[in-house]
């Protein structure tokens, strides 16, 4: 990007400055990563998302990370228990899809076990049904599947044979919340050097309360003194150093979830006051898969799929209108 193509110089913050309030919180994001180790793995993921992204990028393909699914935050040190939360990761392994077909490359930053592009169609099938034992002439024996039982089979395999193919998506795993955190951060720094041409969708639900690892049992909790009493601190927002300092001219999407209506509009408009990234998604728990609202700082309008006849889910509606968006944002900021 060029300086003189950069909307606010603000965003890119690397010192303290006045036009800098984000420095403010720098040091909460920064002392978590100092007091937790980069978790198991770490390195060769970090590496593989470098490598994928140089790969696209310099081949002027748009490159998107899509996070998604649930965080864990342990009890334990050697962890037994956890907290949890309710996302199944429709919503990212869904969108992953949209931005797949739309010709960006995906690294999709998931939640072991939560709904995966493609094989996610699969999730309500029982796969032992769909296939069938089949004799061949010579007697062999061979296994086919029942395309009757899953007649979109063809279709959904054909896409995903493509998209192997072209190397156009990169799967990364995690379960734990700092696991999250670190790969987030890593991805952010995979992607930066390409300014505009990237887009972050940050779909996951990340939790908002841990225990800090200092502040952990090491062993499993014991019941025979009683139910513990346990501490959560608020974890560090880290769209603040995403926005201001890892990533300060990609086009960023967070997402906003609430079970009170009431607040949702204006915790949306806050988020892009405090972190002034590009667009909220805010979404009511009961209806996610429905109707959402977008969000951005000039104006908000609420799409629901049954708005539009023949949209199979509605994050072909949103993807759709990002695409729209972050096209118009590299134009008016320039490429890279
Ligand atoms: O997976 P599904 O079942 O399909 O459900 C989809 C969904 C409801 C999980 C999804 O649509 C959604 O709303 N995801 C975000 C949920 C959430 O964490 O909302 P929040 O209001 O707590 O956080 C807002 C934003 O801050 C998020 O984009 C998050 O990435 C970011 N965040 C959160 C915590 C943190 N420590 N740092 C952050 O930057």
């Amino acid at each position: 990007m060029s300086e003189s193509t950069k909307q606010s110089g603000d965003r890119n913050c690397q010192e303290p400055t006045p036009t800098c309030p984000q420095n403010a919180k720098k040091d909460e994001w920064e002392t978590f990563f100092e007091s937790h180790d980069a978790p198991p793995g770490f390195a060769s993921k970090k590496l593989q998302m470098h490598e994928f992204a140089q790969g696209h990028l310099k081949n002027g393909t748009n490159v998107v990370l899509v996070t998604s699914g649930g965080t864990a935050v342990p009890l334990e040190s050697r962890v037994v228990r956890f907290i949890d939360n309710f996302s199944s990761g429709k919503r990212g392994a869904s969108s992953a899809e949209y931005f797949l077909a739309e010709g960006y490359a995906v690294i999709f930053l998931h939640r072991h076990k939560s709904l995966q592009p493609y094989e996610r169609h699969l999730s309500h099938t029982k796969l032992i049904d769909v296939l069938d034992v089949q004799n061949k002439p010579n007697g062999d024996q061979t296994i086919v599947a029942n395309q009757a039982m899953f007649p979109k089979l063809l279709s959904i395999l054909k896409v995903y044979k493509d998209v192997r193919a072209s190397n156009s998506l990169l799967l990364v795993e995690f379960v734990m919340l700092q696991e999250y955190l670190y790969l987030l951060q890593a991805a952010a720094e995979a992607l930066s050097f390409a300014g505009t041409q990237t887009m972050f969708y940050l779909a996951a639900a990340v939790s908002d309360f841990y225990i800090p690892s200092k502040e952990m049992s090491e062993h499993k909790i014991s019941s025979s003194n009683g139910p513990p009493i346990i501490s959560l601190k608020v974890v560090p927002k880290m769209l603040t150093p995403l926005v201001h300092h890892w990533a300060p001219d990609a086009f960023v999407v967070s997402f906003k979830l609430e079970t009170d209506r009431a607040l949702l509009l204006e915790k949306a408009r806050k988020a892009l006051r405090d972190y002034n990234h590009e667009v909220v998604i805010a979404n009511i728990l009961e209806e996610r898969n429905e109707c959402v609202t977008i969000v951005t700082p000039d104006e908000h309008h609420k799409i629901c799929i049954t708005d539009s006849r023949g949209t199979r889910d509605i994050e072909e509606l949103i993807i759709k209108e990002l695409v729209t968006k972050h096209t118009v944002f590299i134009v008016e900021h320039g490429p890279e």
